[in-house]
């Protein structure tokens, strides 16, 4: 992991967020190829599942909504965390991540027997978490309180009660509460999902490990509507194209391991839910998560808002709250998995970050055999120019040929184009350049006129 966020930092991929005022605990900023990165996994994402597919519709809602929508999702009350208190060293901890979901549950039920005494409480605690993770003070913990992740704060002037609204901890609601206009202006008929992309915010006890879990973070979400009947048949579609997803995006498949959660463990709105994990460094966590979330939304919005969320059907004039699968995916753990996955220093020569060339920042990087002769830099300039109508094109004049690519492997950039000599020649070889392929480090003569199909084919098909 050190490596991985060193080279993010040296080479502009992500920073530590706020620097220059000592930073802000765990936020972090996208610089100018981890933007690259970030959009091209987000767009691969929406050509992918939005608009691929004749059973798919995009949406971009409001990140602030109504505070009602957090009462009618369950986010008001249950959207919490479990929190203890090492009352040595006054460090916080997430139960249910640094104990077992055993400890974690078997607490939280006893917990909730209304009955027991404060020293019960206390004696319990002390009993189930037994060492501090931090100071290994033995039995100091405070009984666990809940923590609302959801980050408050207020619209227009006054601070009341009236005007409390809360930055969306996910992407999902919107598209629910947007159902009956989605489904008034698409006329889609079931099975149909809609897919969304945007920022989320929780208000983490625990947040680390690099981008793995932040407090602002931003997710790929798809509510599918189904007909309860066909949920099973819908869930599996989703599971294959969740794994397919991730072998496209570079993942291995031996990297990827699915965990089922237990009856008893699920969130407050699921029947099935699946994470999906990756062998990270810090061990193997969850990446995207997949959940039948029943009817209970559309049904809960119905409710709260008093508004028809019905779907009719066309054939039987039948009215009903379709069911709901729903794929979740995490930008930034997306982009960190890709990351680890791509980097590769097995060759102490070298460090090559071996992205898949439709995610890499750059396609490809241009240049002139040597800065200080006009007649390569202007044919390199007009190759530069010509692909980067196209393509995200680096071009780099400094150093020798060898710091050059150097330079370009340790950003994934797949190929690199050389402007020569021989590039001003006569043909055969006048008219031609050499492209090398940055996992093999083997170079062809190819014609410039045929470089934007070449870069085309290699990168995209
Ligand atoms: N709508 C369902 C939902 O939000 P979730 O399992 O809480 O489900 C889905 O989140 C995905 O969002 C996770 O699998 C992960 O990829 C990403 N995610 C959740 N919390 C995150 C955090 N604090 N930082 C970064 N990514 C996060």
């Amino acid at each position: 992991m050190e490596k991985i966020v060193s080279l993010c930092k040296r080479r502009g991929f992500v920073f530590p967020g706020s620097e220059i005022y000592g930073g802000l605990a765990n936020s972090w900023d996208y610089g100018h190829l981890g933007v690259e990165l970030k959009n091209n996994i987000k767009n691969l994402w929406w050509r992918r599942f939005v608009q691929s597919r004749d059973d798919m519709v995009g949406l971009d809602a409001a990140l602030i909504m109504n505070p009602k929508t957090w009462e009618a999702s369950g986010h008001l009350n249950e959207f919490t965390d479990p929190l203890v208190e090492c009352k040595n060293c006054h460090v916080r901890f997430r139960v249910n991540e640094h104990w077992s979901d055993k400890v974690w549950w078997d607490l939280a039920r006893y917990l909730a027997q209304e009955t027991l005494s404060a020293q019960d409480r206390e004696d319990m605690v002390q009993e189930a978490l037994k060492v501090c993770p931090n100071c290994g003070e033995k039995r100091k913990f405070t009984v666990p309180k809940n923590f609302n992740l959801m980050f408050k704060t207020y619209v227009g002037v006054a601070e009341g009660k009236a005007d409390t609204v809360y930055l969306r901890p996910e992407t999902a609601q919107a598209i629910f509460v947007d159902f009956k206009n989605i489904l008034d202006t698409t006329r889609k008929q079931l099975p149909f999902g809609v897919g969304q992309v945007g920022k989320a915010f929780r208000n983490e006890i625990t947040p680390g490990n690099f981008i793995f879990r932040t407090r602002e973070f931003e997710q790929m979400e798809v509510e599918y509507f189904v007909h309860e009947k066909e949920w099973k048949k819908w869930f599996e579609h989703w599971r294959n194209e969740i794994l397919a997803w991730a072998l496209e995006i570079g993942l291995k498949a031996k990297n990827l391991h699915e965990y089922e959660h237990p009856d008893d463990a699920r969130a407050h709105y699921s029947k099935k839910t699946i994470d999906f994990e990756f062998d990270f460094p810090f061990g193997r966590k969850e990446l995207y998560g997949l959940a039948y979330r029943t009817d209970f939304d559309l049904k809960s919005h119905e409710k709260f808002s008093g508004r028809n969320l019905k779907y009719k059907d066309a054939e039987t004039g039948e009215e009903f709250w379709p069911h709901v699968i729903e794929p979740s995916l995490g930008v930034d753990r997306s982009v960190l998995a890709v990351l680890i996955e791509a980097y590769d220093d097995s060759n102490p020569e070298r460090i090559v970050l071996k992205l898949k060339p439709k995610l890499a920042p750059y396609k490809a990087a241009v240049f002139p055999l040597l800065k200080n002769k006009s007649e390569l830099v202007k044919l390199a300039r007009k190759i530069y120019d010509d692909l980067r109508v196209h393509f995200m094109v680096a071009w780099d004049d400094r150093g020798n040929i060898g710091k050059r690519y150097f330079s370009q492997d340790e950003i994934g950039t797949p190929y690199c184009i050389t402007v020569d000599f021989d590039s001003l020649e006569n043909p055969p070889v006048g008219g031609t350049v050499t492209i090398r392929d940055r996992d093999t480090m083997k170079q062809e003569r190819v014609k410039i006129d045929k470089l934007g199909e070449i870069l085309h084919k290699k990168v995209y098909e």
